[in-house]
């Protein structure tokens, strides 16, 4: 579904991405780990046409996006939840949800959408009226996600979705990712909680300081604790 082969990426003068490789199928959960700095926002950041990549190729479903506009590459199919969440904090939950809709190619109905998404976050649909500020950092979490899936995107890619949030909240996340898996849609996740990661992706990919050091199954990686601690600093 997605290939990524031999990606570089710079900001400015400096190569952030070398030759970065990487492939999520139909359906499947993957997971992007690595320390600080390691260039983990940058990969989606390139995948999404956020930054142009110098040289390589990013292959979707046989279209390739190198060179696209971010919008040509969401009606591909692909669908960014960004680290910093990105909602419009004075606009309600309901404009919010029209905005990532209308970037979409009206693939489904407002209705259907909405259904759908009120069906992955109940909890959305209780603040409807309420301006994104007024949110928690678990439900701005949540609008974020159901924002992103406006467009009905095949392959969502989320940037640390369970930061500095509750306990609660990362059951919440985490229930809603094993509820999009059921639905087929691809997820290319940032998640350095490596008992979370394995829990929810079948494969990982390991990268340092912009280089693809490690590519395996989540049960490789849960019985290869040497992995953790070298890439990650935790067993
Ligand atoms: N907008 C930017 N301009 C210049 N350098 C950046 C920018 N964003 C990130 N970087 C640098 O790129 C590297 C990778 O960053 P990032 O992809 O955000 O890491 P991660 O998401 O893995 O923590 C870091 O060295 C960071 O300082
Ligand atoms: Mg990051």
């Amino acid at each position: 579904m997605l290939t990524l082969k031999n990606v570089n990426s710079f900001y400015g003068l400096s190569q952030i991405l070398h030759d970065v490789s990487l492939t999520v199928g139909d359906g499947e959960t993957v997971g992007l780990l690595g320390r600080n700095g390691a260039g983990k926002s940058t990969t989606l950041n390139t995948i999404m046409g956020l930054l142009q990549q110098r040289t390589g190729s990013i292959n979707f479903n046989g279209i390739e996006m190198a060179g696209l506009k971010p919008s040509a590459i969401l009606h591909t199919g692909v669908g960014l939840v960004p680290e910093d969440r990105g909602i419009f904090h004075n606009l309600t939950v309901l404009e919010n949800l029209k905005i990532g809709y209308l970037a979409g190619k009206n693939i489904w109905s407002f209705d259907e959408y909405q259904k759908y998404v009120f069906g992955l976050f109940p909890r959305l649909k209780e603040r409807l009226k309420n301006p994104g500020k007024k949110l928690s950092g678990g439900e701005q979490q949540m609008l974020s996600m159901a924002r992103a899936l406006g467009s009905k995107p095949k392959l969502l890619m989320i940037d640390e979705p369970m930061e500095g949030l509750s306990p609660e909240y990362v059951e919440r996340i985490r229930q809603t990712l094993l509820a999009m898996k059921e639905h087929n849609v691809a997820i290319l996740i940032v998640e350095n909680n490596i008992k979370l990661a394995l829990d929810i992706c079948q494969r990982i990919y390991f990268i340092e300081k912009g280089v693809i050091r490690y590519e395996g199954s989540s049960r490789e990686v849960r019985d290869n604790p040497g992995i953790r601690l070298r890439y990650l600093g935790v067993s």
